[in-house]
């Protein structure tokens, strides 16, 4: 598949048309940052890691019946996906407080939740992705109503695939952030990555961080980290 003109450019990735209007080719860059944009780094490897994680677990959602934007894998750094619009409402669901959570509530990080809390934010590196609520994002037009009832569905139901399958690698799924899209048919499917970058992961035994807070709180060993989490996930 030939890579056409660059159409979108994020933080971690980039995405390209192809000669076919309904696919795109994705790229995952080494690039790390972390409070929108204000601690950058290079992170040796990351783009490989997080594109083999991503392939290793989206056939698996397919499989549990969830749609998803993914093809195939192209490259160690690519993939081929669907052609979608991103809705612009990151979807955030979590087990357990931790992060911003946290610290809007004043609850300790690490404190199980009864059931389980998604959070809806506005998709805006300039704004810092600000907390929205489903009726802002029918007000402003970034999704339907049906669309927003699919997107919480499916977002419950990757949460109860992914959190038994990374207990049985030893994983504590905490929380994790989700990113819809719409076909042309206006058919919700789930797009982006499921990684370390996107995802809060905690060892089951010893609670040590395996993900972006070894960046975000400098804890060190986040390429080592990484590696583990690839290496549970496939072993
Ligand atoms: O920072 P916060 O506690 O809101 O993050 C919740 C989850 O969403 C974490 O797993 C984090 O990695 C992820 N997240 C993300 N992209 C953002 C914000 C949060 O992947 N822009």
């Amino acid at each position: 598949v030939t890579r056409g003109e660059l159409r979108y450019e994020g933080k971690a990735k980039r995405v390209y048309a192809t000669p076919d209007p309904e696919q795109y080719i994705v790229e995952y860059k080494d690039d790390a940052t972390a409070f929108n944009g204000v601690k950058k780094a290079q992170i040796a490897g990351k783009g490989a890691i997080n594109n083999a994680i991503t392939v290793a677990i989206y056939p698996r959602l397919e499989a549990a019946g969830i749609p998803t934007h993914f093809i195939r894998q192209l490259s160690e750094r690519e993939q081929l996906v669907r052609a979608v619009s991103i809705v612009p409402v990151e979807v955030i669901v979590r087990n357990v407080a931790a992060g911003s959570f946290s610290k809007r509530l004043g609850i300790e990080e690490g404190t199980p939740l009864p059931r389980p809390v998604v959070e809806y934010c506005y998709k805006s590196d300039a704004l810092s992705d600000p907390l929205i609520n489903t009726d802002t994002a029918l007000s402003l037009g970034w999704a339907t109503e049906p669309q927003l009832i699919k997107i919480r569905e499916l977002a419950l139901k990757v949460r109860g695939f992914l959190t038994p399958f990374f207990e049985q690698r030893g994983v504590r799924l905490i929380d994790f952030k989700l990113e819809f899209g719409t076909l042309a048919s206006g058919e919700v499917v789930l797009a982006d990555e499921i990684s370390p970058d996107t995802c809060r992961f905690w060892d089951a035994a010893t609670n040590e961080k395996l993900d972006k807070d070894r960046f975000r709180r400098d804890l060190g060993g986040v390429e080592d980290a990484y590696s583990e989490m690839l290496r549970r996930i496939t072993a």
